[in-house]
């Protein structure tokens, strides 16, 4: 294990980046409740793209035994995210739109860190996993309240049905990041690429507005 514990370093070496990510325009608006439907649905075919890359090799993390400790299907979010977009679009005619700049890289860094099979892996799941279950809770509130009833079922992306307690998983969570069997230089590259995942998504919301 390493001193601190990989999950506090997580913490706290992201802190700043955190508070950058929660703070862009496009997110105020989005907890002013004033999104529109548009804006609101293009940054769910963001997410889409995002999470299909995080979790289209899951053997990745299942075949090996120390990332095996963060296989957690339960959380997986691109099935979900599709039901979603499904809904907010009105058919499936979103899956040649375009994507942002940013959300490519961000989609090509992921991919390039599963075929590596490289550990850093585990910040990208980190940083969008535990952010989903924390300030993403909100979120799903907010989107209740922003877009009228034919559009409340298109909550799928916030739901996650097997787990009953937020709180304990994520503090099961962060036990599995403690309990991975890796050297301060490898837990160095995970703190970086947290900051560089965080700063994937404060792009990607900055230019959303736009
Ligand atoms: C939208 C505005 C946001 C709000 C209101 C928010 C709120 C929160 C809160 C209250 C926590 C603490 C939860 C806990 O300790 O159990 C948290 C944790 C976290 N959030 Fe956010 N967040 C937001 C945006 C984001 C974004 C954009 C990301 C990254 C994509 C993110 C990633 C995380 C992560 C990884 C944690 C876990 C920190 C840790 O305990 O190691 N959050 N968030």
């Amino acid at each position: 294990m390493l001193n601190p514990p990989l999950s506090l370093q997580l913490r706290e070496g992201t802190q700043d980046s955190h508070r950058t990510a929660e703070s862009t325009p496009f997110i105020r608006v989005f907890f002013s409740g004033k999104l529109s439907i548009s804006q609101y649905r293009n940054f769910l075919l963001q997410l889409f793209h995002i999470y299909s890359a995080m979790e289209e090799n899951p053997e990745v993390l299942y075949n090996d035994p120390e990332l095996q400790k963060i296989y957690f299907p339960e959380l997986f979010r691109s099935l979900r995210l599709s039901k979603d977009l499904n809904l907010f679009f009105g058919k499936e005619d979103w899956k040649s739109i375009p994507i942002l700049q940013t959300t490519q890289e961000y989609v090509d860094r992921i991919r390039f860190l599963n075929n590596q099979k490289n550990y850093a892996l585990v910040a990208h799941h980190y940083t969008r996993y535990l952010g989903d279950l924390s300030g993403g809770q909100a979120m799903k509130k907010i989107v209740l309240k922003m877009f009228p009833e034919e559009y409340h079922t298109g909550i799928s992306f916030y739901e996650f049905p097997e787990i009953s307690n937020f709180d304990d998983f994520k503090n099961e969570y962060r036990s599995r990041l403690d309990s991975l069997s890796i050297d301060v230089a490898v837990g160095q590259s995970m703190i970086q690429e947290a900051r560089l995942a965080f700063q994937f998504n404060t792009k990607i919301t900055g230019s959303l507005l736009e």
